[in-house]
């Protein structure tokens, strides 16, 4: 096995994330709180976020409707595990709408968000010799759907400038892995846009889907930041290859293009056997969805254009900001005598979060992970920021979440005047975006800046 495609598994995935967890709480190893938690206040979080701005106004007309009348459901009758046709309608159409296939999206269910629903399915389908392949810079959470065994994960490295896993390096992959162990199933997760907001082409979705076919793999599409495309036209068509549709499931949420994380919606569509085990799992479960929340998730995907664009303009402005903040974070380093680089590892076209190369060519005392850097920066600039280290890379890769910087702002602004409660004044959203930025690129020079340039000195030779 060559050594590119060892290298992110040298250590097991679960123990990183857990380290990653107790890092950004504050903690040491024996779980002690010594150091300010990305929660806690006067920190700065760039770790988190679910989206720019309060959920569509449509969405919280919706769920005032729905309260103030009772036709249809109410809170003291079991609805929830009955279907709510509205919403399935409002999935179907977005899903048309961007190219699927309609006999792909026959077989459709809700769940309390897209999480539960990856886990439903590994805890009903993965079995003892399954192979799980996910590619490096994987959200972290995803590894709270899996059993935490690292033997059925692997995490498959990506080209640094695009962050975009490949035909040719899944099928590599695939080979090797073979040559050395009995797999009996193959799964892919397959997350379109990128955690840090790489978007695949259909061009490339098809090859890898050409790939899949041709290893037996099934494809699971995290669908959740679809929607959140920065291009006017959304790429993330799913499942290019209508050989994959009984070979593969797609997984939507509202969380995060609609700012509904808190409702827990989410949706999947897949070969109708896995689809129907799934909903009897959810049933059996109690896995409630209430008609209040698939009503309002159904009027966020109603004509959503406007809503969406609004957000995407607004990451687009901070991606420029961050970039253009980081090169000259580059500058002020060198000028401080560290001989350091930062800057945006590849540029994303979705999402809202990028993901961050930091490289220092000076000698150094220890060899710095990005969980070290990021117990520096809460220690030190009460400033968090997230570790690469949980999500697949082993240098000092970073994530920035420059989304929901700000968000409260934007509550603020939305519904300021209580006669509009429901309505939107742009003016008063822009200066809540403004204020955003303005933490956003204060956290750059104020916080970050001044520790790298501590950390550095300190750890130099
Ligand atoms: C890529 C990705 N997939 C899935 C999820 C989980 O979303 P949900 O709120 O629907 O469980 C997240 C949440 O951060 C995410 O970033």
């Amino acid at each position: 096995m060559n050594s590119i495609l060892r290298l992110p598994n040298d250590l097991d995935p679960f123990a990183r994330l857990v380290a990653a967890r107790r890092t950004l709480a504050g903690m040491d190893v024996r779980g002690d709180k010594i150091w300010p938690g990305m929660f806690d206040d006067g920190v700065v979080s760039l770790a988190h976020g679910d989206g720019t701005r309060r959920p569509p106004v449509r969405s919280l007309r919706a769920a005032a409707e729905m309260l103030s009348h009772t036709c249809g459901w109410s809170f003291d009758d079991y609805h929830f595990n009955r279907e709510y046709l509205p919403l399935l309608q409002a999935i179907r159409e977005k899903q048309a709408g961007v190219g699927a296939d309609p006999a792909s999206i026959e077989s459709l269910y809700v769940d309390a968000g897209s999480s539960r629903i990856f886990s439903t399915f590994f805890h009903l389908f993965l079995q003892e010799d399954d192979l799980v392949l996910i590619p490096q810079g994987f959200y972290h959470g995803t590894l709270d759907w899996l059993p935490p065994d690292p033997a059925r994960l692997h995490i498959v490295p990506v080209p640094p400038r695009t962050n975009k896993l490949t035909a040719e390096h899944l099928s590599e992959t695939c080979y090797e892995l073979a040559r050395h162990r009995r797999i009996r199933r193959t799964y892919l997760l397959l997350t379109n846009p990128t955690f840090t907001g790489a978007v695949y082409s259909p061009a490339e979705l098809y090859a890898i889907e050409d790939a899949a076919i041709s290893h037996e793999i099934f494809v699971l599409y995290d669908l959740a930041f679809a929607g959140t495309e920065f291009a006017d036209c959304p790429a993330s068509v799913v499942r290019k290859h209508t050989r994959l549709s009984q070979r593969s499931l797609a997984v939507g949420t509202v969380s995060k293009s609609h700012n509904l994380a808190n409702i827990r919606v989410g949706w999947c569509s897949g070969p109708k056997g896995i689809v129907d085990a799934m909903r009897d799992h959810r049933e059996k479960t109690m896995g409630a969805v209430p008609f209040l929340t698939q009503a309002m998730a159904a009027a966020a995907l109603v004509d959503d254009d406007v809503y969406l664009k609004i957000n995407a303009q607004e990451c687009i402005k901070r991606v420029e900001l961050i970039k253009f903040g980081l090169n000259d974070v580059t500058g002020a380093l060198t000028a401080a005598g560290v001989d350091a680089a930062i800057n945006v590892a590849h540029d994303p076209g979705a999402s809202h979060s990028v993901l961050v190369n930091l490289r220092t060519l000076s000698r150094q005392k220890k060899q710095l992970t990005s969980l070290d850097l990021c117990a520096y920066m809460l220690k030190h600039a009460g400033l968090a920021i997230s570790p690469g280290y949980s999500m697949g890379f082993s240098d000092l890769e970073f994530r920035i979440a420059y989304g929901s910087v700000g968000l409260h702002g934007t509550y603020a602004a939305e519904t300021c005047n209580p006669r509009k409660q429901l309505s939107i004044d742009m003016s008063c959203l822009e200066e809540a975006f403004a204020t955003g930025r303005s933490v956003l690129k204060s956290a750059l020079f104020d916080r970050l800046l001044p520790a790298l340039v501590a950390m550095f000195r300190q750890n130099a030779m």
